[in-house]
């Protein structure tokens, strides 16, 4: 997926939607921030952690926000513009442009799954991490998704087109295992369901569902008539009251050994 000027503003929204915004309350309380950490956010999108987490870490912490799409980075800078403590790198992060042992903790949410070389992406992690350093990873499972349809048949069949449309769509229950390998330990993990019972266009729901259906259609599961017809089910449930979706999100806290 291209994080261009329009995608990236669509994401923007997504994510200030309730759902999300409670999603990171919780993983800026596990994370639990102090003053005077240096935190890098690897693949930040719109600066929405960075901004909470920059606050946390104060003047004397930094919080450098890394992300290889320009348009992410645009909306980070102006999302964090009275924030002097936040930096930003337009990189890939399968090169993180930081000495060895030089940052305390990094945030990772929502990126991996777009990632070809995941043990190799995590081994950058640990490298530039200190000794006893954190790394807090979010990531998605689809097959996860519950939803209120009156076809479950071609629900299967449309949600199940995100799986082919990025390299690690069911990554978190084969990631404990990579994060051993890549060297890291003490890993805890929660799942964050994503619970929504409005339709709003906006919202994270209708987004996630309308982006399935762009799949679907691109890998010719259904046809656009057919996706659009439904899409168009998740408005009249939700102009009823009858909308119901729901996904887990699984967080993961591990640590480089001392
Ligand atoms: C779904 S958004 C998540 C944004 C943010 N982490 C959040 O949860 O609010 C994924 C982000 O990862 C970035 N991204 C994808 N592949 C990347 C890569 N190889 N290196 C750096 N950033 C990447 C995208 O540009 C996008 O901003």
């Amino acid at each position: 997926m291209e994080y261009d000027e329009a995608e990236s503003r669509r994401t923007e929204r997504a994510y200030l939607s309730p759902e999300i915004v409670q999603q990171r309350a919780r993983t800026l309380e596990i994370i639990n921030a102090s003053i005077g950490e240096n935190i890098v956010d690897v693949g930040c999108g719109p600066g929405l952690l960075a901004h909470s987490l920059a606050t946390a870490v104060g003047p004397t912490g930094s919080v450098t926000c890394v992300d290889s799409s320009a348009a992410m980075i645009g909306l980070a800078q102006n999302r964090c513009k009275d924030l002097p403590n936040v930096s930003y790198v337009e990189a890939d992060v399968a090169k993180l442009p930081f000495d060895a042992t030089s940052i305390d903790a990094v945030t990772c949410m929502q990126l991996l799954l777009y990632v070809a070389n995941v043990k190799k992406t995590l081994t950058e992690m640990y490298r530039v991490l200190v000794p006893g350093g954190r790394l807090y990873i979010i990531e998605t499972d689809w097959r996860s998704t519950v939803v209120h349809s009156n076809d479950d048949n071609l629900t299967e069949k449309i949600v199940s087109a995100w799986d082919a449309a990025v390299p690690n769509a069911r990554l978190p229950a084969r990631l404990g295992p990579i994060l051993r390998d890549a060297g890291f330990e003490s890993i805890q993990t929660e799942a964050i369901p994503l619970l929504s019972t409005d339709a709003d266009p906006q919202g994270f729901a209708m987004s996630a569902l309308k982006q399935c259906v762009v799949e679907a259609i691109a890998q010719e599961r259904v046809s656009a008539a057919k996706g659009e017809t439904w899409l168009d089910e998740f408005s009249d449930l939700g102009a009823d009251d009858r909308f119901f979706f729901c996904v887990n999100r699984f967080l993961f806290t591990v640590l480089k050994p001392r």
